[in-house]
């Protein structure tokens, strides 16, 4: 059993550095829809991406459908490789400019898996965000907006978590006793 014991993580994204990383990704979002559509569809990868996912979508300046799948592929600090859907996208997203909203991206499996069914729906398009991005994406999967790029390690907090435990963090870090 995991407990909650902040004073073990070592913090590498304050609430200011989340902050300013989601405004800039909302500005960029903007900038690329604003000449397209009025509209978007945004599907949050629960559970990770639920505090970036508010965040980001309340910088966004066009109409915005809300949408959710959940999904894990993690169990401790390690992928199992196998993806469990625990729930889909509760509105056809056919005809709809979806953005698919991550946490991190670490192999690319879970957005492969996701990706692919969105497509099947016939979307009019697709674009990936990800507050993180890990080493290289074994699925060629590309990320449209990434947040920041960060090395191969165990991040909690904003929405991340070891077993269910520190998404409630404000703030990003890695546990150091997991090292
Ligand atoms: P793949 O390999 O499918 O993995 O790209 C992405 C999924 O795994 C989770 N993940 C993490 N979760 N801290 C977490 O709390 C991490 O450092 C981490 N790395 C990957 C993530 O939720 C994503 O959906
Ligand atoms: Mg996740």
């Amino acid at each position: 059993m995991m407990h909650f014991d902040p004073s073990k993580i070592e913090v590498l994204y304050s609430e200011k550095d989340l902050e300013r990383i989601v405004e800039r990704l909302a500005s960029e979002i903007n900038a690329y829809y604003t000449p397209i559509t009025d509209e978007i569809t945004a599907v949050c990868i629960l559970k990770g991406s639920v505090h970036f996912y508010s965040d980001l979508l309340k910088r966004i300046n066009l109409k915005v459908r809300y949408n959710f799948v959940h999904v894990s592929s993690y169990s401790g600090s390690s992928t199992t490789g196998r993806i469990r859907v625990k729930t889909w996208v509760d509105e056809s997203v056919t005809d709809k400019y979806v953005l698919l909203v991550e946490d991190i991206v670490d192999t690319g499996g879970t957005l492969r898996y996701i990706i692919n069914y969105i497509w099947k729906q016939k979307p009019a398009g697709v674009k990936l965000v990800s507050l993180f991005e890990k080493t290289i994406h074994e699925h060629g999967v590309k990320i449209d907006f990434t947040g920041d790029r960060i090395g191969d390690l165990f991040v909690v907090g904003y929405g991340l978590d070891f077993d269910e435990v520190y998404r409630n963090l404000p703030y990003v870090g890695y546990l150091k006793s997991d090292l």
